[in-house]
């Protein structure tokens, strides 16, 4: 779908998209598109329940005296409370929309209403970013009844007093979205196309030609070098476990960097500990950490974004087999210490660990963030609004907090406390990789953090509830995979690292 901005100007063809603020008072472009249409919009309105909330919709098909397709009244809410989140969202729900009614063209002309504290010029750039969102679709494995499938809105123009600025303001956002596409279509795939060097590749092929540097590591480089963690999930696989590093060195020489890491385990059965089959289904999605981490470096770089960054992603399949980890097993890990294997379902700590490990070891960061599908328990604990967030550090947890309100990736902050720290010491080994019946996400970052150095900035993020989801409970996520992560740290850089 093809996206631009103008000025304001008539509406040929197509919709023409215009705004109600709450109470359902009528912004200038509504009125004169009601006047063009001979009052045909409050016509309407008077067989309408509409209030102008948030996302609420009056449609007039063929109106009268004007060329446009049709009119597309919608909702803006209360002026202080639309920000660029709830831009965002009506922008998605008018793309909705405008798909589903099989349009192919729309202009959207929505005025800013008085009282709302985004800049005129950025209103429409969130519009369209909300709306650009909710174009996302995954047919590649579709053979049958394309059609039903094919998109026909194939451009939409914003119509806006401040054109450059919104131009301006939209390819940072474009290339953000870019990278939230490239996460989903990772997520999306199919374990049995996307294993982990397969997964390698696609980042290479992705990120190279932007500019970031991409080393793969293999396994007999790992395994010179003591990756005993990952390389325990891995062999259990036909396929070779990855470990992929990217570098954007968008910032100054030899400034420190931030970091990355994500989990990526492309498929987990839970290994010998295997997994029933309900829970196993969706389970081509536990590399949600390392696809985040993928698509933000890939937007980072699209943007050109004033900072050094790395990322690196553990890549996995976790599966039973003649050399499969066993329960009872003891690894030795890149940091030298010791796990004791207790669960091989509990296989993303131990792949984050030497992942970790290695971060530091090689970039000394200014902060490490870790993604990872890590546990049921962050599901159950905080469902699917907020990932949950444990750290070390108070100012990057606010800075994430932060983000997380300002981009509606929010996290939640849950403890790391030496209690839990007890609750996974091995009779034999330095750690188990399990802790007890209950608090599983706790324990699960309790042994994360026995692999962060000592005065190192760190945070861990389980996303386990909000990197796919189910339903099509959100209006910007139209798919599984939603892509999430990539948005609320590529905000935390703008905010505090460019
Ligand atoms: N990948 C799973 C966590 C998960 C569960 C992600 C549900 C998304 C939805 C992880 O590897 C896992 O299996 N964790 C176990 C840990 C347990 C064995 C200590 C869990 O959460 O049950
Ligand atoms: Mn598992
Ligand atoms: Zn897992």
């Amino acid at each position: 779908m093809n996206i631009t901005f103008a000025a304001p100007a008539a509406v040929a063809a197509g919709s023409w998209v215009i705004g109600a603020v709450e109470g359902g008072a009528l912004l200038p472009a509504a009125v004169s598109a009601d006047k063009a249409s001979g009052g045909a919009l409050t016509r309407a309105l008077k067989f309408a329940r509409f209030k102008g909330q948030p996302g609420q919709m009056v449609e007039v098909l063929a109106p009268a005296g004007i060329s446009a397709s049709r009119l597309l009244l919608v909702g803006l809410g209360k002026p202080e409370a639309l920000d660029e989140k709830a831009l965002e969202t009506i922008g998605a729900q008018v793309a909705a929309r405008l798909l589903t009614a099989g349009e192919s063209r729309g202009t959207f002309e929505v005025d800013a209403p008085k009282g709302c504290k985004v800049k005129k010029g950025e209103i429409a750039a969130h519009l369209a970013f909300g709306a650009k969102l909710r174009t996302y679709a995954f047919n590649r494995y579709r053979t049958k009844n394309l059609d039903d499938y094919a998109q026909k809105l194939a451009a939409i123009t914003l119509l806006t007093p401040d054109p450059a600025a919104a131009k301006k303001a939209y390819a940072g956002l474009a290339a953000v979205a870019d990278g939230i596409f490239l996460a989903r279509d990772l997520v999306n795939e199919p374990p049995n196309i996307l294993y982990p060097e397969e997964f390698a590749r696609r980042a290479k092929a992705k990120l190279a030609k932007l500019g970031v540097k991409v080393e793969v590591l293999g396994e007999a480089e790992m395994k010179k070098q003591g990756f005993g963690a990952l390389l325990g999930v891995g062999q259990g696989s036909a396929r070779d476990s990855q470990l992929v590093v990217m570098q954007w060195n968008g910032g100054k020489a030899k400034g420190k960097p931030v970091a990355f890491v994500g989990k990526g385990v492309c498929f987990d059965s839970g290994g010998l500990s295997i997994k029933p089959g309900g829970s196993m289904m969706g389970m081509k999605g536990d590399m949600g950490g390392a696809a985040a981490v993928t698509g933000l470096m890939l937007a980072l770089a699209t943007r050109k974004a004033k900072v050094n960054a790395v990322g690196v992603i553990g890549l996995v399949e976790n599966m039973p087999g003649p050399d499969a980890l066993r329960p009872d097993d003891v690894l030795t890990s890149l940091s030298g210490q010791t796990i004791e294997v207790l669960n091989t379902d509990a296989e993303g700590r131990l792949v984050l660990a030497d992942a970790l490990t290695y971060t530091q070891r090689r970039f000394a960061p200014k902060f490490v963030i870790d993604l990872a599908t890590l546990t049921g328990a962050i599901v159950a604990t905080l469902g699917f609004e907020h990932a949950g967030v444990f750290s070390n550090d108070d100012d990057l947890t606010g800075r994430l907090l932060s983000a997380g309100r300002h981009t509606g990736e929010r996290v939640w902050q849950l403890p790391l406390d030496p209690f839990y720290d007890k609750m996974i010491k091995s009779k034999i080994a330095d750690m188990k990789n399990i802790g007890g019946a209950n608090s599983g996400a706790i324990t699960a970052a309790q042994f994360l953090k026995r692999f962060i150095d000592k005065d190192q900035a760190w945070a861990h993020l389980d996303i386990a509830g909000v990197a796919w989801q189910d339903g099509e409970q959100k209006p910007m996520i139209p798919s599984w995979g939603t892509g999430w992560g990539v948005r609320l740290l590529n905000r935390l850089i703008i905010e505090h690292y460019e």
